[in-house]
């Protein structure tokens, strides 16, 4: 099953009106078509972290948290993070979400491409009832979900320079909807406009730390603990942080850092990386290398980087159980990977 992330006071106290987004979000789901149903059901019932909601709540707790918008906000992030995954998985050939089989592989791809299209129907239903303001910024995430996963899917382009694409790339298909998520909060809490300002940027920052350590976690944990398949993206021929860098330590050669028998080890393990992963005993070791490899600690460094810039970007917020809330889950979010 997925990491349990640890919660301030604050976080736990929220427990109840999170019990109550998990009922909204099943009724959100439902659909009359038997089969329908039960494909829209199935990521819900699988689990996940909630963290979208939960920062929707921790949010608004800058305002007044109460009011009955905030919980359909956090309900239309989290049916909009649940239509990408279903979509996902198709697009990385994921075995498993969640600690379940992935939707594709239990009904096939189309019908996980439409059951993510019906969720993100839903999210649209629940945020026309929030005004043309929130419609207008789901569209925007929602365009920038798609056009990170486009430039994950056809890489840089000439030129570009592979990290900052990446980075860019991760900003879109993840920091948008973080961002959305604490935006959310703050704005239906009635937060005054610089305050909804400093969350989004937030929120930003910490998407782009958390799917870093996303990466690390694709490579370090097994099924058990993340509840995804170790190695899907490598089998797909996805770069991630961790190969990124190990291409560039490649390229730069031999150095103080990099002795001669490091570089050829790399040079073998990125031919691998890049040659056939389609048989397992291939794939665990190519794993295995990278698991312990300068690569990875370096991409949860990185993590940490963007977490601490996450953390600089709420500064200005007044100090308290709030501020201090939110530092604690952008930690949170890449203690994960440490
Ligand atoms: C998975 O998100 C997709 C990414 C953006 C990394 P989560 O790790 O939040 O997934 P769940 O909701 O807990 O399953
Ligand atoms: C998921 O990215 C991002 C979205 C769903 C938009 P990944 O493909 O890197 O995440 P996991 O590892 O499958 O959760
Ligand atoms: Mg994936
Ligand atoms: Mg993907």
């Amino acid at each position: 099953m997925p990491v349990p992330l640890q919660t301030s006071a604050l976080q736990e106290s929220l427990t109840p009106r999170l019990e109550l987004i998990e009922e909204r979000l099943r009724d959100a789901v439902a659909q009359s078509d038997r089969l329908a149903d039960a494909t829209s059901r199935h990521l819900v019932d699988a689990g996940g972290k909630r963290l979208r909601p939960m920062l929707v709540l921790l949010a608004s707790q800058l305002g007044e948290g109460a009011r009955p918008e905030v919980l359909d906000a956090a309900v239309v992030c989290e049916l909009t993070h649940l239509a990408t995954l279903y979509h996902d998985d198709v697009m990385d050939s994921a075995p498993t979400r969640r600690g379940a089989p992935s939707a594709h592989e239990v009904w096939g791809n189309s019908v996980a491409i439409l059951t993510g299209d019906l969720l993100f129907a839903r999210a649209s239903v629940v945020v026309a009832g929030l005004g043309p303001e929130a419609v207008r910024l789901q569209a925007a995430t929602f365009e920038r979900l798609c056009l990170g996963q486009l430039h994950e899917t056809v890489g840089p382009a000439e030129g570009d320079d592979p990290v900052e694409h990446y980075i860019q790339v991760l900003a879109d298909k993840t920091g948008s909807l973080v961002a959305m998520s604490a935006r959310f909060g703050a704005m239906f809490a009635g937060c005054a406009p610089s305050l909804v300002k400093q969350v989004t940027e937030y929120g930003e920052l910490a998407g782009v730390a958390f799917q870093l350590a996303d990466d690390v976690l694709d490579i370090r944990s097994d099924t058990e603990v993340s509840g995804k398949t170790p190695g899907t993206d490598l089998r797909e021929g996805v770069d991630t942080m961790p190969t990124l860098l190990l291409r560039r330590r490649v390229e730069a050669g031999v150095s103080d850092e990099v002795s001669k028998e490091e570089h050829a080890a790399d040079v073998l393990l990125l031919a691998d990386i890049d040659g056939d992963l389609s048989s397992d005993e291939v794939l665990a070791s190519v794993v295995d290398r990278l698991r312990a490899h300068p690569v990875v600690d370096e991409t949860a460094a990185l993590a940490h980087d963007w977490a601490a810039r996450s953390k600089a970007a709420i500064d200005g917020l007044p100090e308290g159980e709030v501020k201090d809330a939110l530092i604690a889950f952008a930690d949170a979010l890449v203690a994960r990977a440490a």
